[in-house]
C-alpha cells in the first residue's frame, strides 16, 4: 500500500519524515521507477501522470495544490478519490496575499507607483475602509479564510458562491441573480474561484461593465477565468482604476504581454500561495487515516462540480 509522492524532493524529505512518523506501516516513495505500480494506494501530485492507469489499485489521488483543474477527472477511474489540499498553510499565505492586494487599492498604490515613475507628488483622495465594499467571489475554504482576515479593517464585506451561504458579518450571495447585485456593489472584487467549465472566461467584459466606476480587481484563483482584452480595456477607458493580478494564461506571460507594463496592474508570478510542506503533510496523513476508517478524506473532489 505504497504512497508515491510525485513533486520536488525538498518537500518530499519533510513529508517522508513525517509519514515515517505517523504511518509507519505506509512505505513512502519518492520515485515512481523505484515501486511496483499495483503496490501504489495514494499518490500525490500536482501534474497527472500519463500512465495513471498503470496504478490499477489506486485509492486516493492528491492534489498538492488547492485547485484540481489540472486533472482531466475522465482519466480518473471512477473509484479513485480525487482530493484538493486543504491545509493551514495555503490558507495563511493567501489571507496574507488578498490582504495586502486590498490595501493596496484601497490606498491607491499603483496610482502613487506610477506617479513615482513620473516624479509627480500628488496625494487623492482617499475612502475609509468602512465606505469600500469589498466582493468575494467563492465563498469557499481560501475566500472564508481571507474574510476574516479583513473583517478587523472594518470593510463593507460581501460574497458570492453557487450554494447559499450564511457567514457573520458578511452580505452573502448566490446564483446569477445574487452574482449581479454582488458586483453592482463591489469597489474590490477579488476572485477565489476555482476553475471550472463555468468559470472559466469568468471575469469579462459584461461582468466588469457590472461593477461600479473605479473598482478595482484582484485575481487569484486561475489564469483561464480572465480575460485579458476585456482587463486592459476596462482600465484603459477608466472603468475599472487598478488591477493586482496572480494568475495569467499562460503563466509566465510573454514578454510583449501589455500586463507587464500596464501603470495599474501589479503582476505577481502565482505565489498568492503555496503549499506548506509540513502542514500538508499532515493534512494528508490525517486524510489517508480517515480514508481507511472509511470516512471521506477532507477536500474530497465532487467530480460533477469540477472542484
Ligand atoms: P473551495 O472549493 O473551498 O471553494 C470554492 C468556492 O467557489 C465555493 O464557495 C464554491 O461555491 C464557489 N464556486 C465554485 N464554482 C462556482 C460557480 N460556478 N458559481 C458560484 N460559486 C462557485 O476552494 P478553495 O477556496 O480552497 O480554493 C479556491 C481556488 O483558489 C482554487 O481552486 C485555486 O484555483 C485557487 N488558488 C490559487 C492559488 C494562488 O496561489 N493563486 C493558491 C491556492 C488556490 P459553494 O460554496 O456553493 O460550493
Ligand atoms: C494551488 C496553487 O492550487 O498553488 O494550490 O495555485
Amino acid at each position: 500500500m505504497t504512497f508515491l509522492f510525485r513533486s520536488d524532493a525538498e518537500r518530499g524529505a519533510i513529508f517522508a519524515e513525517a509519514f515515517a512518523e505517523a504511518l509507519p506501516d505506509v512505505p513512502f516513495s519518492m520515485d515512481e521507477n523505484d515501486v511496483a505500480p499495483e503496490d501504489v494506494r495514494y499518490l500525490l501530485t500536482w501534474g497527472m501522470p500519463d500512465n495513471l492507469g498503470r496504478y490499477r489499485n489506486l485509492e486516493v489521488l492528491f492534489s498538492i495544490g488547492a485547485g484540481v483543474d489540472q486533472f482531466n477527472f475522465d482519466l480518473v477511474p471512477d473509484h479513485v478519490k480525487i482530493v484538493r489540499m486543504v491545509e493551514d498553510g495555503i490558507a495563511r499565505m493567501m489571507q496574507e496575499y488578498v490582504l495586502l492586494a486590498t490595501l493596496a487599492l484601497h490606498r491607491n498604490l499603483p496610482a502613487y507607483l506610477d506617479q513615482q515613475r513620473h516624479r509627480l507628488w500628488s496625494p487623492l483622495p482617499q475612502m475609509q475602509a468602512e465606505e469600500r465594499r469589498v466582493g468575494v467571489l467563492g465563498l469557499g475554504v481560501l475566500a472564508q479564510a481571507v474574510i476574516e482576515r479583513l473583517k478587523p479593517l472594518g470593510f463593507s464585506l460581501s460574497g458570492w458562491s453557487r450554494s447559499a451561504r450564511v457567514i457573520d458579518g458578511v452580505t452573502c450571495h448566490h446564483g446569477a441573480d445574487g452574482l449581479d447585485e454582488m458586483l453592482r456593489t463591489s469597489d474590490i472584487l477579488v476572485c477565489l474561484l476555482p476553475l471550472t467549465e463555468e468559470t472559466r472566461g469568468f471575469l469579462n467584459a459584461d461582468l466588469f461593465a457590472k461593477l461600479p466606476e473605479g473598482a478595482a480587481l484582484i485575481h487569484a484563483g486561475r489564469g483561464p477565468q480572465l480575460d485579458h482584452a476585456a482587463l486592459t480595456d476596462a482600465l484603459d477607458d477608466g472603468h475599472l482604476s487598478a488591477a493586482m493580478i496572480d494568475v495569467t494564461d499562460p503563466e509566465p506571460l510573454p514578454e510583449a504581454h501589455p500586463f507587464w507594463s500596464h501603470p495599474r496592474i501589479i503582476l505577481t508570478p502565482h505565489i498568492a500561495s503555496v503549499t506548506q510542506p509540513a502542514s500538508a503533510a499532515r493534512t494528508v496523513i490525517e486524510n489517508i487515516k480517515r480514508h481507511r476508517a472509511g470516512l471521506d478524506p477532507v477536500g474530497l473532489v465532487d467530480r460533477r462540480r469540477g472542484y
